[in-house]
């Protein structure tokens, strides 16, 4: 069996903030923590990665062996975002950054798991009608379509031919469903939904539909059920109250995790941890969403994102107190109104948030 949460870790904490909006929100979640671990008791180190984007403009480096090397002996790794303006940076190539250190970290560190908890918290306004929910969407993490298997041929040509494989494993796919079930038996929940497309992708979803198969036999105490994810980003919206465990495809899982930010409130509502459940290499804790370059430097950026994965991360690391108080202390900082930052419709800045919630904690 998997245990599929915490155990009482060391607390050296890599922090690599990145770009943009990243290092804002990283920047409020070190008060953050600072805050709790004196009314928590506990003591933690940090060292700082100045890598992403503009690192590697000055630097010309993305994510060299020896740092990589380094940051997985960390107990974790905090993250904010990756990823150079669009609009004006034609100097990187596309993706480099997004794939040679956050994606790097991912396969690397054999993240396998992406949990991202997608909850409607009281207070916070959804686009859609439908009320509450509570999911946590299981992303597997280290295969798919993110492997980066495939190519060109006869490349800018007229007879040009790209590929891109999604590579699925028995063992990559069999301990992302297990996780999944393990998650649920060990955190209360009732039933595991697999999203993939079964009925077009008949050979690697076929795998992720016989494996599924097999490991829920060995749970009879947990519902499942089966979604084409067209059909998912549907219920999601219309009735996503229905689900409780999601498990699903890297690249399925990529795109149902930002519709699921939105219906819980937005980008900045969303936090992710990118797990190594064997803890051999450290895990990753990082909001779901991106640099925001759009928002850069305006104080804008909501940092509660961020705070939940300092929540997730604490969690994680055995400080099961700490993470606790910082959710509860979100669920009643979004309850007011003049908390809200611009993307949930207020006009409350990043900072001003912080310091809601650390009044809220009783910290400073
Ligand atoms: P994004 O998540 O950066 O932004 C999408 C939208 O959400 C924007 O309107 C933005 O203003 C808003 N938003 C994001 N974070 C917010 C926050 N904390 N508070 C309020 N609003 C917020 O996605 P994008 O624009 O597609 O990507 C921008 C860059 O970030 C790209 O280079 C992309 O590759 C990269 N990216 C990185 C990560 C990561 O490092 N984990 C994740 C996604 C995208
Ligand atoms: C996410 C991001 C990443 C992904 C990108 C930046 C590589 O969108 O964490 O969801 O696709 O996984
Ligand atoms: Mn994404």
């Amino acid at each position: 069996m998997v245990e599929v949460w915490s155990k009482t870790l060391g607390m050296n904490i890599a922090v690599m903030p990145g770009d943009f909006v990243g290092k804002e929100v990283v920047a409020e979640g070190m008060k953050l923590l600072s805050g709790v671990s004196k009314r928590f008791g506990f003591s933690y180190q940090t060292q700082h990665y100045p890598h992403g984007a503009e690192h590697y403009l000055q630097t010309n480096e993305t994510l060299p062996d020896g740092v990589l090397r380094e940051l997985g002996k960390a107990d974790a790794i905090l993250f904010g975002a990756v990823g150079a303006d669009p609009r004006g940076n034609a100097l990187i190539p596309q993706g480099l950054i997004e794939t040679d250190i956050l994606l790097k970290m991912r396969f690397e560190f054999d993240q396998y798991i992406n949990l991202r908890p997608t909850r409607l918290l009281p207070g916070v306004p959804s686009p859609i009608r439908a009320g509450a929910f509570d999911m946590v969407i299981v992303r597997e993490n280290t295969e798919g379509l993110y492997c980066q298997q495939g190519g060109f041929l006869y490349k800018g040509t007229p007879h040009e031919v790209a590929n891109q494989i999604e590579v699925c494993t028995r063992h990559g796919v069999e301990r992302a469903v297990r996780y999944a079930f393990e998650y649920a038996v060990q955190f209360g929940r009732k039933k595991v939904t697999l999203v993939a497309k079964t009925n077009v992708l008949r050979f690697a979803h076929n795998l992720w539909m016989r494996v599924f198969e097999e490991v829920k036999g060995e749970y009879p105490q947990i519902v499942t059920e089966y979604h084409h994810v067209d059909a998912c980003t549907m219920y999601m919206v219309n009735r996503p109250a229905s689900y409780d465990v999601i498990v699903t495809t890297n690249m399925f899982g990529d795109i149902i995790t930002d519709l699921g930010a939105a219906i819980q409130g937005g980008m900045g509502m969303a936090a992710s941890g990118n797990l190594n459940p064997t803890r051999k290499y450290a895990s990753m804790f990082e909001p779901v969403h991106g640099s925001a370059p759009d928002i850069a430097g305006q104080g804008k950026a909501n940092p509660i994102a961020t705070f939940l994965s300092v929540a997730m991360m604490l969690d994680f690391l055995g400080q099961r107190e700490a993470g606790a108080a910082i959710q509860h202390a979100v669920g009643e900082v979004v309850k007011e109104p003049k908390n809200h930052t611009p993307d949930l419709g207020g006009s409350a800045s990043t900072a001003a948030v912080t310091e809601a919630m650390m009044k809220q904690l009783g910290v400073h």
